[in-house]
């Protein structure tokens, strides 16, 4: 056994995006892509020498191979120690709380999150640091350098590790330490919510079905829900991890959770209803016959968080990404406690929440976390959704009704345009972003704009500066549209259309969402020439 050095060249679009690389799996695929990148990562974090990683991912197509090269890689360049979920599976936010808990130096997580997996589909590999979140912008673009100027990769010379069965294995002079995937995870959920509580409704007759999508948080939701809180055998669907999600696209929203949806608006429903993503780090709620809104479901967790054991001191702040609604600033107002936009991507939580001035997080893409990991956290959501139900003893609908008589409501919805041509998208934003500078005053829809700019964000915490995040167009009524392009497609840009307009109520709190906000669609089309330049009739996917 002996370290290989391989010579290399750089290879072009290893910029990693809003959350990590990601590529299709194709390209990850080809000779040296992976060594690369995970080469460039080592390098930009300051070597491996003496570290302990963790490791592990979604289960998605080539994640195998992909871990047995990180393994091989981290081995060559010293690394003293990996921590590996079984059969190199780990959800993201297990991830997050294993790199915590063992206090290791950072982690790999291979996931392309909720981009369907396969062959023909997605791979993505992402860097955490030792605070369990995503690498910070400083870093990635290290690593982004780091793959510009790339001349050779090491990795160590050896047999494939053995993933199946936990324990302790040396790969040279490096030990690979197999762990159960769900446990540590499923401990750390217990100290945060009511389990008996829980239990007990459960054992009354309370119904749910979660909808795992064939991806990572099938053996988490089995082991919590079924296993430790005694919900009915079933309760989870789809709940085996597949390489390609049985062909799903395993993205927690009504359009892709189709059978969730219907499940849940049919007559024999569930009490509550949730799904997760791919790499388990999403969460999408629904009532009986009530979809909640991801923006709305991080303001109902903020005001009712303290209804958790984990919480029960209240919270210090919330922060949320700048195109998520405002309803969970209204809260942070009334609780008096701060509030926080950021741009979007999990990566800028991490000072705030290490800083200790946020307790939760969301975002509008069906995220939503808290400081107990550094990642957003499907299940959790979920299980404080159950441990508020619990309590509140009311229907989701009754929980969501009495939140917005008492907030009013910020009707939202988000518009996404998919694989447009990359001069198409540019052309519609570009446009956009050169007339900024004239709109204020601009009557459109009987609505008068108030401001127009290009989102710039100065940390809080370390002061650094990230601009370009999304082009936000204000009305006098408190209305908005927020464009932006994805940071993590994969093919073609994809152009998000952020929409939001503000009901005080009582009377106009249960408008149909898109009629509500049919003038703030109709003003985005008359300053963006979205539908006009792209030549689309509508939004690919409308959440
Ligand atoms: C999308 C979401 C964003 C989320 C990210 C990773 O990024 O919009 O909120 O943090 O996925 O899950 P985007 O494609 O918009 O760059
Ligand atoms: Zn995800």
């Amino acid at each position: 056994m002996s370290i290989l050095t391989v010579a290399t060249q750089p290879i072009e679009g290893q910029k990693p995006g809003t959350s990590g690389l990601r590529k299709k799996t194709r390209q990850f695929m080809q000779p040296h892509f992976l060594e690369n990148f995970v080469q460039a990562i080592l390098d930009a974090i300051g070597g491996a020498a003496g570290k302990t990683f963790v490791l592990g991912g979604d289960g998605r197509y080539f994640a195998p191979q992909a871990a047995q090269v990180i393994l091989r890689m981290c081995a060559a360049q010293g690394a003293a120690r990996v921590i590996v979920g079984q059969n190199a599976l780990l959800s993201t936010p297990a991830a997050s709380h294993l790199i915590r808990l063992n206090k290791t130096d950072g982690g790999f997580i291979m996931s392309a999150s909720h981009n369907p997996g396969g062959p023909d589909e997605d791979f993505g590999l992402k860097f955490n640091m030792a605070n369990g979140g995503p690498a910070p912008e400083s870093v990635t673009d290290a690593i982004f350098a780091a793959t510009r100027t790339i001349t050779e990769y090491r990795l160590f010379e050896a047999q494939n590790v053995d993933l199946s069965s936990i324990g302790e294995t040396m790969l040279g002079p490096m030990v690979v330490a197999v762990v159960d995937p769900v446990a540590d995870y499923a401990d750390l959920m217990e100290t945060l919510f009511d389990f008996p509580a829980l239990s007990a409704m459960f054992a009354s007759g309370f119904r749910m079905q979660f909808d795992a999508m064939c991806a990572i948080t099938g053996p988490y939701a089995t082991e919590i829900l079924e296993h430790r809180l005694g919900a009915t055998p079933g309760t989870v669907v789809n709940g085996t991890p597949l390489p390609d999600f049985g062909g799903m696209h395993p993205d927690p929203n009504p359009v892709w959770a189709h059978d969730l949806m219907s499940a849940m608006f049919s007559p024999d429903a569930p009490d509550f209803g949730a799904a997760s993503d791919g790499d388990g780090d999403r969460n999408m709620v629904v009532g009986r016959e009530t979809y909640v809104a991801p923006s709305d479901s991080l303001a109902v967790l903020t005001a009712n968080a303290h209804l958790a054991p984990g919480y029960r001191g209240g919270i210090v702040g919330v922060a949320r990404s700048m195109p998520t609604s405002a309803a969970a600033d209204r809260v942070a107002e009334r609780l008096g406690v701060a509030s926080f936009e950021t741009p979007t991507g999990w990566k800028f939580f991490g000072n705030l929440l290490d800083a200790g001035r946020v307790t939760l997080c969301g975002e509008e893409s069906f995220g939503t976390g808290s400081d107990h990991v550094r990642e957003k956290d499907g299940l959790w959501a979920v299980l404080l959704w159950l441990n508020i139900l619990a309590e509140r003893r009311q229907s989701v609908a009754e929980i969501l009704a009495a939140h917005w008589r008492d907030y009013g409501r910020n009707y939202y919805s988000r518009h996404d345009y998919e694989a447009l041509p990359d001069d198409v998208a540019n052309r519609i934003v570009g446009g956009l972003q050169a007339r900024l500078g004239e709109l204020a005053g601009q009557e459109l829809e009987g609505m008068t704009v108030a401001s127009a700019d290009d989102f710039s964000y100065t940390d809080p915490v370390d002061g650094s500066v990230s601009e370009h995040q999304g082009l936000r167009i204000g009305f006098t009524d408190g209305s908005r549209f927020v464009i932006r392009l994805s940071g993590t497609g994969t093919e073609g840009a994809t152009l998000r259309l952020y929409l939001e307009r503000y009901v005080a109520g009582p009377d106009g709190l249960d408008l149909d969402v898109q009629e509500a906000l049919a003038p703030v669609i109709d003003a985005a089309e008359a300053l963006a020439h979205i539908r006009e330049i792209s030549g689309r009739e509508g939004p690919q996917v409308i959440t």
